[in-house]
């Protein structure tokens, strides 16, 4: 079954046409990042109106490279919500137009549950083809286990799901301020850093520490460079992330006049140094004399240390032998490894996205749903954008 799954929640747009929920005929996305940049975060009226300009190129491209006209595909699918209402109108309206039009069945689809199906992907195969390889649709070697503890940690969402099934998911916990990923995005904009905060915080980070070993120290020494807090709220597996983000903010506008930050940035553009601190945060970073790469690295360093210890107690709880990350900060390289070092001596199975679909992707939404499909499920053409809709409970 070939679905064209369309993604618009935010500051991506994304057209991808995927084969039996897992196989990748194409996968187009168009960011936007480097417009937002400028201000340090999206600017909704901004993410919609580029969305409008960039939708239809990017679908006749995921077209194309798959090799596919219409008379290929067998399902439109476009997000519906959670995301920003305008981003979500372009390409939900776009989505059920050419459902309408090429007379096929339409579905929307919720971003959140999307990230968690990103785990379903696989890499691309080469030609447009209908015929299924596998007859078991519903499980495939390489497929996720159930049920498993999923962590799903976006721009603006973090939350530990026990996921016991298709469609299944009962909430365990959940932030109680800012989300993973928009700490990383507020931390970056302290630093001075660029947007989106995540990878540019991972690479002050990881240069902090060769920088380290270059010195012939231990890189982990960068980890705790800076004491930072971490709130546990013990007993719960709910997290809160501001207390650290507010730490950050007062390191940073620490001691006037103390020293300067020392560092910048290659521009990536033949070697080329450019000061890296442009915006407000120049001013922060450099007021308060502290080294903004030891501080990323100990700000990562304390997120990674609470999500992987709540996720690895919630697994061992609920006795899962899988857990899955899902949502952009899964991208993160430490977190990443500190959840394979917690989750390994326990014989915990980890399972993440490949990098291009933790985040903002349209691959995800396609397969998604695939499953809503093989369920039986469709959306009439009057479905509406939910900008605040949450995953699906079963259980809170
Ligand atoms: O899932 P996503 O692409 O969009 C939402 O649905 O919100 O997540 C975006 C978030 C941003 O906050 C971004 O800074 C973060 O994911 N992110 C990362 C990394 N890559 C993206 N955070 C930490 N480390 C990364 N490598
Ligand atoms: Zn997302």
């Amino acid at each position: 079954m070939l679905i064209l799954g369309i993604e618009s929640s935010c500051d991506e747009t994304g057209a991808a046409i995927i084969k039996d929920g897992r196989y990748l005929l194409s996968n187009v996305v168009a960011s936007q990042a480097e417009i937002h940049d400028r201000y340090g975060g999206v600017v909704p009226e901004v993410a919609s109106r580029q969305q409008l300009t960039t939708i239809i190129p990017v679908l006749e491209t995921a077209l194309e490279q798959a090799g596919c006209g219409w008379e290929n595909i067998d399902a439109v699918a476009a997000t519906y919500g959670p995301g920003l209402a305008g981003s979500l109108l372009v390409g939900l309206t776009v989505g059920k137009a050419v459902a309408m039009a090429h007379n096929l069945p339409f579905l929307g689809v919720n971003h959140l549950e999307a990230h968690i199906y990103a785990n379903w992907l696989r890499g691309k195969i080469a030609a447009a083809s209908k015929e299924t390889e596998d007859s078991d649709w519903e499980y495939q070697e390489g497929d996720p286990i159930f049920p498993s503890m999923c962590l799903v940690i976006s721009g603006a969402h973090s939350e530990l799901v026990l996921v016991r099934g298709h469609g299944q998911y009962e909430l365990l916990g959940r932030t109680r301020d800012d989300a993973a990923g928009e700490a990383f995005d507020k931390v970056a904009r302290i630093l001075g850093l660029s947007y989106p905060g995540g990878p540019a915080i991972q690479k002050a980070a990881q240069h902090a520490q060769e920088e380290l070993e270059q010195q012939g120290k231990s890189a982990t020494q960068a980890l705790n460079a800076y004491r930072l807090p971490r709130s546990w709220l013990r007993g719960t597996y709910d997290f809160s992330f501001s207390g650290l983000k507010t730490a950050v903010l007062h390191l940073a506008e620490g001691a006037a006049g103390e020293q300067n930050v020392q560092h910048t940035r290659s521009s990536g553009n033949a070697g080329k140094q450019v000061n890296q601190y442009t915006r407000m945060g120049v001013q922060a970073a450099q007021r308060g004399g502290a080294n903004v790469e030891l501080l990323a690295a100990s700000f990562q360093e304390a997120v990674v240390d609470v999500l992987a210890v709540k996720t690895r107690l919630a697994a061992q709880e609920y006795h899962v032998k899988q857990v899955v990350l899902a949502g952009g900060v899964a991208a993160n390289v430490s977190l990443r490894e500190r959840l394979e070092r917690e989750l390994r001596p326990l014989n915990i199975r980890l399972k993440y996205p490949g990098v291009e679909f933790c985040t903002d992707n349209a691959a995800m939404i396609a397969s998604a749903a695939f499953f809503h499909l093989l369920r039986g499920e469709q959306h009439g053409l009057d479905l509406d954008v939910e900008p605040g809709l949450s995953l699906p409970f079963t259980k809170k």
